[in-house]
């Protein structure tokens, strides 16, 4: 894959404009991870501390994603970022509030890290030097946040496995939605929109493979995704 990559000029206008925007994506979203694995303690009182730790890891990728910004000179466009992932945020809280711990853990732990995953990995190959180890780090630390998710929801299996569903139906699209806005952005700083759709999906269909799903159903349930989002 990194063989027919070009690495895009890091300190060109066009560069740094698509930058304040995407790392405004990252910053705010690292933040919300750490608001909802602090949620998802309270949700949880028997894994609180593990949860709080991973509340924690997320505060400081939020914090040296903001590093990766004030390096390259940029002002991260936050309130874009707020705006985009509003959507998804008011489900996290909407299912919180009705106590739904599945699909809190669907839509933070499964959604929300394999999109992370995903991005970091498109990220990796066409970061600047000062950002490329930072991401490095932060993508084996959503590994585990991914991991904690699978963990809980594979032994329910039988009980939760309508409600994942259900949840991936009503938030994977929203969160694909986000996306749309950021294409130009992203082909800017040498990211392939179209790649990182594939890689997410890859990435979640491990993930519903790893909790129980059997890998036809779990490409059923992504090809009913996908067809939805183009409908
Ligand atoms: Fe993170
Ligand atoms: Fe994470």
């Amino acid at each position: 894959m990194t063989d027919t990559i070009t690495s895009p000029d890091h300190s060109s206008a066009a560069y740094l404009d698509a930058y304040s925007r995407i790392n405004a994506m990252v910053i705010v979203g690292e933040g919300l991870a750490d608001r909802h694995f602090r949620l998802l303690a309270a949700a949880i009182p028997a894994d609180a501390k593990t949860l709080q730790v991973l509340a924690a890891m997320e505060g400081r990728h939020a914090r040296d994603f903001v590093g990766c910004g004030a390096n390259l000179g940029v002002k991260p466009d936050t309130p874009l970022a707020r705006s985009l992932f509003a959507p998804l945020h008011a489900l996290f809280l909407e299912a919180n509030r009705a106590g739904d711990r599945v699909a809190c853990l669907v839509i933070q732990c499964l959604i929300v890290e394999c999109f992370a995953v995903a991005a970091y990995r498109c990220y990796l190959p066409v970061a600047d030097v000062y950002a490329r180890p930072i991401t490095a780090e932060v993508l084996k630390d959503e590994a585990l946040h991914l991991s904690y998710g699978e963990d809980w929801l594979r032994p329910r299996f039988q009980q939760v496995a309508a409600g994942v569903v259900a949840c991936c139906q009503r938030a994977v699209p929203v969160a694909l939605s986000m996306l749309e806005r950021l294409k130009p952005d992203l082909e800017t700083i040498g990211i392939d929109p179209v790649e990182l759709v594939g890689e997410f999906m890859a990435c979640f269909q491990e993930s519903l493979q790893a909790i129980g799903f059997s890998p036809a159903r779990s490409r059923q349930v992504l090809t009913e995704l996908a067809v939805s989002a183009l409908a």
